[in-house]
Parts: C-alpha cells; sequence; structure tokens
C-alpha cells in the first residue's frame, strides 16, 4: 500500500459528479440488464444524499461505480476532483483506501474485538498516529466507549453496525458510502444508525451517501434522488 495522496481526498469532505453514467451487465443468455442509465449527478462537498430507490433499481450498482469497486461502461465520474477512469489499477486502489465504506451485513471479523475490527484497515499502512488510540477514539464517537475487547458476537446488530461505521472512518475518509445500512436493524435501531451516520457527516466533513429502499429514512438526509430502472427519475430538497 502506498501513501501518494490522491489530491483533493483529504482535504475536505469530497464533491461527486457523475455525467451520463451508464452501466450494463450481461447475463448468460445474453439478456442486458441497463442497471444505469445514463445517470448525470453533482453531488457537493459535505452533502448528505440518500439514494432511494426499490430493490433492483441501481442503487448498489451506483454507489460500487462510485466507490470505484465497479468500472462504468459509458460516462465520466469525478470524485474530489479526480476523474476515476483516468486512474490506473494501484490508484484505484489506493482511491479505494481513502473512501469509507458500510454495508448492509456489517462484516465484521467474527474472531477479532470491536477494537481490532475497528484498527484492521490500518494494518497494512505506515501511519505516524497510534492505531488502537485511534480506534478508541472512534468506538468512542460512535458510542461504544467501554466496548472494545467485546467480539461481534457479544453485540447486537445495532452495536455490530456501529463498529463497522468505525471502522469506516478509521482512514478519516471524505466520502462515505453506506449500502442499505439499516437494512439489517430494526426500525428503532435502523433509525439511531441513521441519526449517528448524519452527525458524523456533519462533524467530521464528510460527504455521505445512502442508498436504501426505506423513503422515511431517506427523508432524513437533506437530499434525496430517486432511482428507477437505472434512472434518477425526480428530486426533492428538504428545506
Ligand atoms: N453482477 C451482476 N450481474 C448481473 N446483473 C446484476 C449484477 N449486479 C446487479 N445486477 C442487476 O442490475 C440491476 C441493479 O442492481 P442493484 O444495483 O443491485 O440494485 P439495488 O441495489 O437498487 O437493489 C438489477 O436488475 C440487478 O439484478
Ligand atoms: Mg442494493
Amino acid at each position: 500500500m502506498t501513501n501518494d495522496p490522491i489530491p483533493g481526498i483529504h482535504d475536505g469532505a469530497a464533491s461527486v459528479s457523475l455525467q451520463e453514467v451508464s452501466k450494463v451487465y450481461r447475463t448468460g443468455l445474453g439478456v442486458e440488464v441497463r442497471a444505469l442509465d445514463s445517470v448525470t449527478l453533482e453531488i457537493q462537498a459535505g452533502q448528505a444524499v440518500a439514494i432511494a430507490g426499490p430493490s433492483g433499481s441501481g442503487k448498489s450498482t451506483l454507489l460500487h461505480v462510485i466507490g470505484a469497486m465497479d468500472s462504468p461502461d459509458a460516462g465520466t465520474i469525478t470524485v474530489a476532483g479526480q476523474e476515476l477512469t483516468t486512474l490506473g489499477e494501484s490508484e484505484r486502489t489506493t482511491f479505494r483506501s481513502r473512501i469509507g465504506f458500510v454495508f448492509q451485513r456489517f462484516h465484521l471479523l467474527p474472531a477479532l474485538s470491536a477494537l481490532d475490527n475497528v484498527a484492521a484497515p490500518l494494518l497494512p499502512l505506515k501511519v505516524d498516529f497510534d492505531r488502537h488510540e485511534r480506534a478508541r477514539d472512534l468506538l468512542a464517537a460512535v458510542g461504544l466507549a467501554g466496548r472494545e475487547r467485546d467480539l461481534p458476537s457479544q453485540l447486537s446488530g445495532g452495536e455490530q453496525q456501529r463498529v463497522a461505521i468505525a471502522r469506516a472512518l478509521v482512514n478519516t475518509p471524505r466520502l462515505l458510502l453506506a449500502d442499505e445500512p439499516t437494512g439489517n436493524l430494526d426500525s428503532h435501531t435502523g433509525s439511531e444508525v441513521m441519526g449517528l451516520l448524519l452527525e458524523l457527516q456533519r462533524n467530521r466533513a464528510l460527504t455521505l451517501l445512502i442508498a436504501t429502499h426505506d423513503t422515511s429514512l431517506a427523508t432524513k438526509c437533506e437530499r434525496v434522488v430517486h432511482l428507477l430502472d437505472g434512472r434518477l427519475i425526480d428530486e426533492e430538497h428538504a428545506e
């Protein structure tokens, strides 16, 4: 892992710009699924944006192409001033390491304590700070002070997602992508986790994109964009 800076990504929250982005999946029998259909979207640095839409509308695909986990077939994506299509493979890896991801199923390592799960992304990196001190600070920031030694199996679903959120922040990302982060939680816990993500976005110079099919949670974000069959359909701005 290199320490090469991606311009802009650590200088403040990242802006995100998509110009006519399309992604087509081809399945075995030559059937084409247009997962993203000419999506044009401007997200300002520091915004909290919900990507709303029913299952299969392209929400995950949108987050994957913005996070450079997948490449679009057409169009351009610019994050913090960096156009992703111009990056080589090692630059894409560096870019990904500077973005925070939160998933529906937490993806914690079951044999590691909460503290070690949070610190894990830092292990391959040379850093000039104490890894465990940073992990401890982040666990406190997500409301889990005192739970550092607990294994994931000793934590509730909501607590596990808080650990996953702390882990996503350990590399000080300026863009946080959350894919159905409340999808495995009851509605009360899901609402708390949503509140935590928005609090972190406001306090830590983060741009936050949350994919969700839950419209009541989506409207807690300052901006909601709607996807249907891979197309952006309309947009509401909260007051
Ligand atoms: N790897 C893949 N191969 C083939 N089709 C896929 C793949 N990933 C997603 N799709 C299809 O693309 C469409 C959008 O999927 P997705 O982005 O996962 O939607 P959402 O997250 O909104 O449920 C769906 O029709 C889905 O079946
Ligand atoms: Mg999805």
